[in-house]
């Protein structure tokens, strides 16, 4: 069961395809590189083990994955895809990465959004993510709580954070804001 593709202000949330991959990649890219200095702190070696599995090739397998929900918010006047987000089995939101030309436009708010609304449609009670430090603030500003220290990923800390989920609460799968 997946939930309606919606229009949020200039932002469409599609289901990308393989023919998205290659603008997936750069912007996953851009995103850790431009975004995240406080997590790799410019550090070659943290960045390449990060992006390495980025890439067209990946991506594109990685969209026709059953077990994956992956969704991406394309900005209609310029066609350019703004950011993109993925829920994996077990309510587990493993990315929200946004464009920098596109960060602070509610892109990010909105993939988190529609995630959550994923996984509530596929029987989730909860979501469960490991967040950068970079994206710390805004989960938090989702409603999003720590439930422990963090952990390592790509050689950067790893936040566990959680949310509370239910079709009957106004705040699921909307802004804590
Ligand atoms: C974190 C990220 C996804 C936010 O995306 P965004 O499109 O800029 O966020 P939005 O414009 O949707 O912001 C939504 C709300 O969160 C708040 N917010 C965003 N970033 C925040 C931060 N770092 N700290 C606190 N609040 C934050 C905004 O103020 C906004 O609140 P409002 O609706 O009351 O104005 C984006 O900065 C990003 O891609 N960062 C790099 C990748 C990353 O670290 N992702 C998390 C991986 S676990």
């Amino acid at each position: 069961m997946t939930e309606t593709p919606r229009h949020d202000g200039p932002f469409e949330i599609i289901a990308p395809c393989a023919t998205d991959a290659p603008e997936v990649s750069v912007l996953w890219c851009a995103s850790i590189e431009r975004l995240c200095v406080r997590d790799h702190q410019g550090r070659p070696d943290i960045l390449r083990a990060w992006t390495e599995n980025k890439t067209p090739e990946h991506l594109s397998a990685a969209f026709t994955d059953p077990t994956l929900t992956w969704r991406a918010a394309r900005h209609g006047p310029s066609g350019a895809i703004a950011g993109v987000g993925l829920l994996g089995p077990e309510g587990i939101i493993r990315a929200v990465y946004v464009h920098p030309a596109f960060v602070g436009q509610g892109v990010g708010g909105l993939l988190l959004q529609i995630l959550e609304r994923a996984a509530i449609a596929a029987g989730h009670d909860a979501v469960t993510l490991e967040s950068t430090e970079t994206g710390h603030g805004f989960y938090q500003a989702h409603g999003y709580v720590q439930t422990g220290p963090a952990v390592g990923c790509f050689g950067v800390p790893a936040r566990p954070m959680r949310k509370a989920l239910s079709p009957t609460d106004p705040q699921s799968g909307r802004s804590a804001s």
